[in-house]
């Protein structure tokens, strides 16, 4: 008999310094969705989360509270474990990195890669941001003191250090992240690891001497080991890795994947990968890098203030609502926005009109017409072909999604399904199908084949929606709970005979004036700026006109924001061989302007240059917006087209 196929998911262990958060909420909810994904379809999975409970970070934070840190952290991440309860988090493990289990691994992988060499003492200069836990040279610092990640200030660090020599493991790490493209996901993440390695890694410094919250270097008691080098480590401490008792290591590593935010993905793209290559211990096979979740443009911060709470959402809301809400509206890979008017619109169309409609008129005619009983489907119209067609169509185009997953597709798939069952009705009209004694079968037979798709789009969607089965299947009369994925690929599993139950809305409506918002809500405005936009269609062109553009593919050397001006970054581009200045007023949609680094945008290259604030700007970068402006991506290409090329 073969081996049952394995999956090992992790999400990054959370700091906890402060609550967790809706963009928090977000990367946990993704990892949960895969894992339910995956068991359905048979895998043995195996589901890690955790907390990061050392650094310099939470020290302080607990002293400021006069309380020592593990009096800090601890009701904290008990608010992190009651989240994910909420959110019907189906982890296996939680790690936290002060149990003795973690530290003990860490000093053994410590020690492993000194003994090999890879460790050696020096004396460390440089900048550290306390809030990123992360060193930096003064090179790569903004203004000379600020953090290129956070724009935080940041310190002077001078101390003996141990340092991994990282630099030896460049060109074997280069050549793995080229050997196996999917290894950092998605491409454009991919390509900015590529291009930071190419630039030369350095040495990492892996301890600290300031402190003394942390693990102590098991060589010389008076170091404590680098908070990420630490942190890493969860992945593989929590399997048992170097114990006796390692049986989950041998089953599930190494992890199919480590998603994490793309602010943390270079740690477990290179230092990661680094480490284990030094500890001889494979590496993982996929680092996802997905986006952030930003409010109105901006990052959702702890130290800003502006962060959303996912338990007063759920209060609300409720959880399938929330995690659908994560799931569809964001793409993977990108940042998306978070507001509470755009939740109660998917909410009320998707859910409550799309869905629950779909629901309780289904199981009402059957009531009806059927006494509840559901009917037993007769001979098959090329309308019904086509509903069944289409239904069998959606598991298998929906799973190619979640396999890469893109979330926002597999579910927009699934409610394609949906919408099409919704446009049956109307087309089959059951109402005047009812009228007619002689139209019963063909009656029976419109009903079997709406409880079917129900039962179908229910299937595949609760991975993403843990609550959704069993509330289906009270209605329905068909236990879906349990369901497998391979019960979503077939047509006819719906038994005829069984009972429905009516029973209240599945997706209850939410009044929109029960929000606390202006009168006109934001939703509202972007939907007729949507209008506008829509309406604004422009005169037609001959192919002389749009050849006037010179369209270059353009290398991004340098971009960083314009002091005193909100909007503008400046771009440093390279166009074969000539370098330019280029201002693009899109820093809101990129609060991390160094991100863009390495990336190839596409160039208006022959446009008349313009001062703008004193600097001169020469050529447009071409992006693609939202009609609303609430999402806006400048246009990238992703090969190996050398920057110059023309785009055509
Ligand atoms: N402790 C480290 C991770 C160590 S993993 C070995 C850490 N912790 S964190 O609490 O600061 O962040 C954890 C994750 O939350 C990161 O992946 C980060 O990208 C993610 N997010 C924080 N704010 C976010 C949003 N607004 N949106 C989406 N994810 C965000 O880093």
């Amino acid at each position: 008999m073969s081996e049952k196929k394995t999956f090992y998911i992790t999400t990054p262990i959370y700091y906890p310094s402060a609550k967790l958060h809706i963009g928090h909420a977000y990367c946990t909810v993704m990892a949960d969705t895969m894992t339910r994904y995956k068991r359905m379809q048979g895998y043995e999975t195996y589901f890690l989360t955790g907390s990061d409970e050392h650094g310099q970070k939470l020290q302080r934070a607990a002293q400021e509270k006069g309380l020592k840190p593990i009096e800090y952290i601890d009701p904290i991440v008990e608010s992190f474990k009651s989240l994910w309860k909420r959110l019907y988090i189906s982890n296996d493990d939680f790690i936290r990195t002060t149990e003795e289990r973690h530290m003990k691994v860490v000093q053994d992988i410590f020690k492993k890669v000194y003994e090999k060499g890879d460790i050696y003492k020096s004396q460390y200069e440089g900048y550290y941001c306390t809030p990123c836990e992360t060193f930096f040279t003064e090179r790569q610092l903004v203004d000379g003191k600020n953090c290129p990640d956070c724009g935080r200030a940041t310190e002077l660090v001078k101390e003996e250090s141990y340092f991994f020599k990282m630099s030896k493991y460049q060109d074997r790490l280069l050549k793995h992240i080229e050997d196996n493209p999917d290894f950092i996901q998605p491409v454009s993440r991919r390509n900015e690891m590529i291009n930071f390695i190419k630039q030369g890694l350095e040495d990492l410094c892996i301890s600290r001497t300031t402190f003394d919250w942390g693990i102590p270097v098991p060589i010389d008691d008076k170091h404590v080991i680098y908070v990420w080098f630490d942190a890493l480590t969860n992945y593989i401490s929590a399997l048992g890795y170097g114990t006796d008792d390692d049986s989950l290591y041998q089953k599930f590593w190494p992890a199919d994947i480590h998603l994490v935010g793309k602010d943390i993905a270079r740690f477990h793209s290179i230092i990661w990968p680094c480490i284990l290559m030094a500890a001889d211990v494979p590496l993982p096979k996929q680092v996802f890098g997905h986006g952030w979740v930003l409010l109105d443009g901006g990052k959702m911060s702890k130290s800003k203030g502006n962060v959303v709470d996912p338990n007063v959402l759920l209060d609300k809301y409720g959880v399938d609502a929330i995690r659908y809400f994560l799931l569809r509206e964001i793409i993977t890979g990108n940042d998306g926005i978070y507001s509470e008017e755009a939740l109660v619109k998917r909410i009320n169309t998707d859910l409550a009109n799309d869905f629950g409609n779909l629901v309780s008129r289904s199981v009402a005619m059957v009531d009806k017409y059927f006494g509840g009983i559901i009917p037993e489907a007769g001979q098959a119209t090329e309308l019904d072909e086509e509903l069944k067609e289409l239904a069998l169509a959606t598991a298998p185009k929906a799973a190619e999604a979640f396999d890469k997953l893109a979330f926002s597709e597999a579910l927009s798939t699934i409610w394609q399904l949906v919408g099409r069952a919704n446009k049956y009705i109307d087309e089959t009209a059951p109402w005047v199908l009812a009228k007619d004694e002689s139209q019963k079968e063909r009656l029976g037979t419109v009903l079997y084949n709406l409880l079917e798709v129900i039962r179908i789009a229910t299937v595949l969607a609760s991975p993403a929606m843990p609550l959704l089965s069993g509330k289906v299947s009270e209605q329905i009369g068909m236990d879906l709970t349990n369901a497998a994925w391979c019960d979503g690929e077939v047509w006819g599993l719906t038994k005829a005979g069984a009972k429905v139950a009516k029973k209240d809305a599945i997706f209850p409506r939410i009044d929109p004036k029960s929000l606390d918002l202006p009168a006109e809500t934001k939703a509202e405005v972007k939907e007729e700026k949507k209008e506008v936009a829509k309406q604004e269609t422009k005169a037609e062109i001959t192919y002389d006109d749009f050849a006037k553009l010179d369209l270059r593919v353009a290398e991004v050397l340098a971009c960083e924001k314009v002091p005193d001006a909100d909007k503008l970054l400046k771009f440093t581009l390279k166009v074969g061989e000539e370098t330019r200045t280029v201002l693009s007023g899109i820093a809101e949609f990129y609060n991390d302007p160094q991100s863009l680094v390495g990336k190839k945008l596409v160039l208006v290259a022959n446009l008349k240059p313009k001062k703008i604030r004193g600097i001169e700007s020469h050529g447009m970068l071409l992006t693609a917006a939202a009609d609303d402006d609430s999402l806006l991506e400048v246009l990238q290409v992703y090969s190996d087209v050398p920057s110059g090329s023309n785009v055509c």
